[in-house]
């Protein structure tokens, strides 16, 4: 069992010190904002409600279980006494990653493991040298109570058996770590997430298909063999002369990287701004926002349940 101090209780820190917790670690939460610190304790108790009636947590863990493992504090300094790792999830600026991570080099214990939450930002020049040593990103995905890939990216000067330490850590609470070898923005899965967003965005933009259509697409064609085969086992079973043949004939180019898609500024304009404002690219008008994100849940439950059982053929067999 670890201490560990997580660091701004939005919407990835109150799930991230659910998931330490459940992972048997000891739990202390801060944020800047009093509300918001309040606020993530009903944000934890609805996400472990979900997890346990989807079988994904212990059924005894009960709320007053929660509070025991999962300690709220206003001073940073009370939230990192004694810690061992430090998760920074805080707003991402670079200014306020800084600032912080100047007062936890004056207040946490020398030897506290720092690993920041950061989607985009190389986090590793704004943190005090003596910190270096120890310095990591551990990039999750949200809901990290329930997607498992963790991003393990050690900073330059970090002593790779820190990695391995909470490489360990993270794998012993079931979660699948991916480590890097370097930083680079958007790590691996948010770098391709990116380049499909450019594609259907420019599909949609020219009229190709309709969002239902994409989605159709990619629900039942990449979505269904993904988990089975990614993207390299796929090649293998493809052949790899057909990859060499596109690749040579040019049959596929980028979309240009316009910065902008009509589509979408056209949506906004209309204040469609996603599903807590009953629509985005659907209508989900009618439709309780807290509801459908534990329909969402509740679908990832069940579908992580059958892939498990089904297995992968990627070479990834011992990681599911
Ligand atoms: N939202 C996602 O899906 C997601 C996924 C992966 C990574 N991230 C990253 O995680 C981090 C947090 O993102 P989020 O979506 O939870 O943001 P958020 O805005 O929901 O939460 C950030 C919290 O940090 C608090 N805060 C700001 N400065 C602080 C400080 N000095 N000390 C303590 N608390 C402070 C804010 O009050 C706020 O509650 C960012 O770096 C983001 O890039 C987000």
């Amino acid at each position: 069992m670890a201490r560990v101090a997580v660091i701004g209780a939005g919407t990835m820190g109150h799930a991230l010190a659910l998931v330490f917790a459940l992972g048997g670690h000891r739990v202390r939460l801060t944020d800047s904002n009093p509300e918001t610190l309040a606020r993530a304790q009903g944000l934890m108790e609805k996400a472990l409600a979900t997890l346990a009636a989807g079988g994904e947590a212990p059924a005894e863990w009960t709320s007053a279980h929660l509070a025991q493992a999962v300690t709220r504090h206003e001073s940073l300094e009370e939230t990192v006494d004694g810690a061992e790792l430090i998760v920074e999830a805080i707003i991402e600026t670079p200014e306020a990653k800084r600032a912080l991570f100047e007062r936890l080099d004056a207040l946490a214990p020398a030897e506290a493991v720092i690993a920041s939450n950061t989607s985009h930002l190389d986090v590793f020049p704004l943190i005090p040298a003596r910190r270096q040593r120890k310095a990591m990103i551990a990039h999750w995905y949200t809901p990290p109570y329930l997607v498992d890939l963790v991003d393990l990216v050690p900073g330059p000067d970090c002593d790779p058996a820190a990695v391995d330490g909470v490489e360990a850590m993270l794998v012993a609470m079931g979660k699948k770590p991916v480590r890097l070898r370097k930083f680079v923005p958007g790590y691996v899965a948010n770098r391709i997430q990116a380049a499909i967003g450019l594609e259907v965005q420019h599909l949609l933009d020219e009229g190709v298909a309709s969002a239902e259509e994409i989605d159709a697409a990619i629900i039942h064609g990449l979505a269904l063999r993904w988990p089975i085969l990614a993207v390299f086992a796929k090649a293998d079973f493809t052949g790899l002369p057909l990859m060499q043949a596109v690749l040579a004939n040019r049959s596929y180019s980028p979309p240009p990287v316009r910065g902008r898609s009509e589509t979408l500024d056209r949506l906004l304009a209309e204040g469609r701004t996603g599903v807590l404002a009953g629509a985005g690219y659907y209508d989900w008008s009618g439709k309780d926002p807290a509801a459908l994100f534990e329909e969402r849940d509740r679908r990832l439950i069940a579908l992580k349940r059958a892939l498990r059982g089904i297995g992968t053929m990627a070479g990834l067999e011992r990681r599911l």
